[in-house]
């Protein structure tokens, strides 16, 4: 299958260009295709002709999108829908990743496919309607919603993700308030990109949650790196309104993946074991005392 990964530097780009190794892969950077360039985004596609289009590309600095929502809907929403309409003139199949942010979190039930989303930020709007564009402009889909993404590239996007932030801090010697009141579920790239591959080669085309098994605080994943590591840290738990961070982020952003377990797929391992794998991938289980 000829395939075009979008985003081959982020951190779940990487893990998808090693998982896809066997197939015949062409990746770009944004250097090589910036997806706001519409004509660009439209030769090259015709040029490649490819079967399949992932795009992990996104701007999902959560923060920042709050004063930059014409960015945010023109990498999330308006650049999604070139994309998805290329690929439609193709009849290419488009992978595409979207976000718990959807969701309000007004609950504490994880969340399924089917439940309406409420997006509190501009960022979890714009992930919303690149969602929307996709499904208009390109039957042949899949809508990936993901949560608390990390992976040994880090995140681009980001400077980093998570776990490495975490432990930059504690090693700089920096009290760590990490907020307890927003549960999720952290997911590793690397299983992510296999749980994909498995799905990109049916023709069962929607919606999808994909995460990791199981469920944490911020608070709870911060502290199981510290343990897995042996890493010392000033690590004590803090609350949302405490934090004030400039976007909204929902209280519980669970997602169920349903439709995965219907396809008869078998759920990700849950985020401890993964956390642990990602570790030592990245060789800090050595630091442990
Ligand atoms: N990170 C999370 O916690 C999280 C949670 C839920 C959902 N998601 C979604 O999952 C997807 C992958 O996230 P990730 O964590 O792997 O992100 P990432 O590491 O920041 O990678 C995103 C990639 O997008 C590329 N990109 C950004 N703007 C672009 C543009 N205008 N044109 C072309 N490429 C562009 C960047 O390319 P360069 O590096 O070459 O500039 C970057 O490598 C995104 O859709 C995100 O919204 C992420």
């Amino acid at each position: 299958m000829r395939v075009l990964i979008i985003g081959a530097r982020g951190q779940l780009g990487t893990d998808l260009v090693r998982e896809l190794a066997g197939w015949d892969v062409s990746a770009t950077t944004s250097a090589q295709l910036d997806v706001c360039d519409f004509g660009g985004t439209r030769r090259l596609l015709l040029d490649l002709r490819p079967e399949l289009v992932i795009n992990t590309s996104a701007y999902h600095r959560v923060d920042d999108c709050e004063h930059e929502a014409e960015r945010a809907f023109l990498v999330n929403a308006h650049a999604v829908r070139n994309l998805a309409m290329v690929c439609a003139e193709l009849d290419a199949v488009l992978t595409h990743f979207s976000t718990d942010y959807v969701f309000g979190g007004e609950r504490d039930l994880p969340y399924t496919e089917s439940d309406l989303p409420g997006p509190l930020s501009v960022y979890g709007n714009s992930k919303l309607s690149g969602e929307h564009m996709v499904r208009v402009c390109c039957p042949r889909h899949f809508i990936v919603r993901t949560c608390g993404l990390y992976g040994v590239a880090g995140a681009s996007g980001k400077g980093g993700n998570f776990v490495e932030t975490m432990l930059r801090l504690a090693r700089d010697g920096k009290p760590i308030r990490v907020v307890d009141d927003q549960v999720l579920t952290p997911t590793y790239t690397l299983d992510l990109a296999k749980k994909i591959k498995e799905l990109v080669e049916t023709d069962a085309f929607g919606l999808y949650h994909l995460t990791s098994n199981s469920s944490c605080s911020w608070f709870e994943f911060a502290a199981k790196v510290f343990e897995l590591t042996g890493v010392r840290a000033d690590l004590a738990p803090t609350t949302s309104a405490a934090f004030a961070a400039r976007a909204k982020r929902p209280a519980y952003s669970v997602l169920d993946n349903t439709r995965m377990r219907a396809l008869g797929f078998q759920d990700m391992r849950p985020w401890q074991e993964a956390l642990a794998a990602y570790l030592q991938e990245k060789g800090h289980m050595r630091l442990a005392a």
